[in-house]
């Protein structure tokens, strides 16, 4: 296990926040994390590749990681394959292992930034998946006692970017592996977005895994800040989700507002594109500022503080309430 005492966050947070915290561990076995989890002290924190996490001032007390690695082929039985991963691994790389594996189904989830672990807390999802459509079980240590548990997708109530790790649970445990159910057979889901238009322009009518695990890696390029060059949280609010009587007399007025349906009484309204329409796109209050090219993400210009890009969520929630009647909320952890 590595320790560290008052020690910076800067590396481990994508939005490039230089705070401290009292305490830093990363457990790297499940044995190591049954320790843990049994000497473990509030206040403490969880994080993963800290591509989710705004840190507004130090944090007095332990910051934790898993460092678990590996990649294991539990079972295949000709159609699916079963994979058990550890929570320290980077996303990206993993589904990347898995096409050059021949392991179809998280494609559409190419460069999402973060580990595994949170990966599974966090319920990522692009170009019209979600990670949970994948994940088979989740296995994790109770903090407090060290206990063992394993939990089922359904146990795990995953929705739009929630869990029960991130409500009831949170706090709870320590995530050591997440299984995920792969296919043999490649079915490229490409109706989402300009996934298709994308790969239309590139003369791909019938797409490989990697042609399309390529085409989604350079659309988030294009859209979406590298967090080296610019900090940066990926999209820094939720897409809220509306009662379909309030979607229609918005719809009335903006008869050319993207949306997604949810179900019968709901719809998905991007917050983006309402925030692109309050006019924020692009503009810098102090160091904080919003991405030119997506108005959903909030980058750090360069030496903001925490506090800055909170101040910038806030303005910016108070327009699209005044202009839309609609709250929006960060899905980025604000600490
Ligand atoms: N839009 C604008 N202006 C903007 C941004 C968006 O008009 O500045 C419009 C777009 O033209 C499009 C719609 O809003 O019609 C949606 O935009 P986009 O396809 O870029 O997706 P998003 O809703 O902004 C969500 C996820 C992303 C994911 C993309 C693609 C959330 C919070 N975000 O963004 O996930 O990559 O869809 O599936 O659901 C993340 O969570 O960090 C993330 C990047």
């Amino acid at each position: 296990m590595k320790s560290f005492i008052d020690y910076s966050l800067l590396k481990h947070n994508t939005f490039g926040i230089d705070a401290k915290c009292q305490r830093y561990i990363e457990y790297a076995t499940e044995d190591d994390a049954v320790l843990l989890a049994c000497e473990l002290k509030k206040p403490f924190m969880v994080i993963g590749g800290g591509s989710n996490l705004l840190l507004t001032k130090d944090y007095e007390g332990t910051v934790v990681r898993s460092a678990i690695n590996g990649c294991e082929q539990l079972s295949d039985d000709g159609n699916d394959v079963l994979v058990r991963v550890g929570s320290g691994e980077e996303w990206d790389a993993m589904v990347a292992h898995f096409v050059e594996n021949g392991w179809y189904g998280a494609e559409n989830l190419s460069l999402i930034p973060g580990d595994v672990g949170a990966s599974a807390v966090q319920n990522i999802g692009a170009y019209g998946m979600e990670v949970c459509q994948l994940i088979e079980r989740v296995e994790a240590v109770e903090i407090g006692n060290g206990r063992k548990v394993s939990f089922s997708t359904a146990e795990c109530q995953y929705g739009y970017r929630q869990s029960r790790f991130k409500n009831e649970w949170k706090g709870r445990f320590l995530i050591t592996y997440v299984t995920y159910r792969l296919k043999h057979e490649f079915s490229p889901r490409i109706d989402y977005g300009n996934v298709q238009q994308e790969l239309k322009s590139r003369g791909i009518d019938k797409p490989t895994a990697s042609e399309l695990r390529q085409v989604i890696v350079d659309i988030r390029k294009a859209k979406l800040p590298d967090p080296k060059e610019q900090g940066n949280a990926g999209s820094f609010f939720m897409n809220p989700v509306v009662s379909r009587s309030k979607f229609e007399s918005i719809q009335k007025e903006y008869p050319q507002m993207p949306h997604y349906f949810v179900d019968d009484e709901h719809e998905k309204i991007p917050a983006g594109w309402m925030i692109d329409q309050c006019g924020w796109k692009g503009r810098t209050i102090g160091h904080a500022g919003v991405h030119d090219k997506q108005a959903l993400v909030l980058v750090n210009r360069g030496s903001a503080t925490g506090q800055e890009i909170v101040n910038l969520c806030q303005m910016i929630q108070n327009d699209v309430l005044e202009r839309f009647g609609i709250e929006i909320h960060p899905e980025v952890n604000i600490v």
